[in-house]
């Protein structure tokens, strides 16, 4: 019912020229997907590199990291839903944990970006994940369904469908320490319970929820095996074009 979708977020890493060779490299080794939609999170600077590397036909989805809720003003160093959609992009992460732990990134701020995105006709990833002292401390239900009550504050129920969640926990990322299948379906379980509240069932049960944390080729399978995972975040494991598609193939 829920096309799976794999997303490479590429951090703060390559260059355009890095980029746009990146994408060559990536098509070369992907050729087929169909039944899967495939994203790719550039750094800003590399998103027009990224954009004509791909053409217009491209079936891969061009996201950004982040945006500003503002579409433009005296906000030095932002950048906006106005820019992003003008320069190509489909879909938008908001409120990755980094965003959250390094800049700053809280609730009311995310809940201001998932509506600037959905204004401009961009699909907000809205990020959600406990750290690993809220896991420790019993807190991880709490925190989760407050970032996601918070950061889907105000969208109507229909809008809500056209929205996807990425359940990322914090100690996972980037660790090499993926959560185990039975660590992160109960959360994805709770995610969709809160969804089909906060939408109704109907809706709720459209919105697809992503796993990210040390997703890679060799684990992929065990996360997809779950109905309840409807994809994946990836980062390390997608800077590298064979190694994503790698893992791309395993969804399709
Ligand atoms: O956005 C991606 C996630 O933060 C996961 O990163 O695959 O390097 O753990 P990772």
């Amino acid at each position: 019912m829920r096309t799976r979708f794999i997303v490479g977020n590429w951090k703060m890493n390559k260059t355009a020229s890095e980029g746009g060779a990146f994408v060559h490299r990536l098509s070369q080794e992907l050729t087929h997907h169909a039944g899967i939609q495939i994203g790719l999170t550039p750094p800003f600077t590399a998103l027009h590199a990224v954009r004509e590397a791909l053409g217009p036909a491209s079936a891969f989805l061009l996201g950004a990291q982040n945006l500003y809720w503002e579409d433009k003003g005296a906000f030095t160093g932002e950048v906006s839903g106005t820019m992003l959609k003008d320069i190509g992009c489909q879909f938008v992460l908001v409120g990755h944990s980094e965003r959250r732990q390094y800049f700053g990134d809280q609730d009311g701020w995310t809940n201001k970006k998932v509506l600037a995105a959905l204004r401009h006709g961009l699909q907000p990833i809205l990020c959600v994940g406990e750290t690993l002292q809220d896991r420790e401390s019993g807190q991880t239900d709490l925190v989760i369904q407050r970032q996601l009550r918070a950061g889907l504050s105000g969208i109507e129920s229909q809008t809500l469908s056209t929205v996807t969640i990425a359940y990322e926990p914090v100690w996972a990322i980037g660790t090499g320490r993926a959560a185990s299948p039975e660590q992160a379906v109960p959360v994805h379980r709770l995610i969709r319970k809160t969804l089909n509240e906060l939408g109704g069932a109907d809706i709720g049960n459209h919105v697809r929820i992503l796993y990210g944390g040390s997703v890679t080729p060799h684990n992929i399978a065990d996360f997809l095996a779950s109905e309840e995972i409807d994809g994946a975040l990836v980062g390390g494991a997608c800077l590298d074009p064979v190694s994503f598609a790698t893992l791309a193939k395993v969804a399709i």
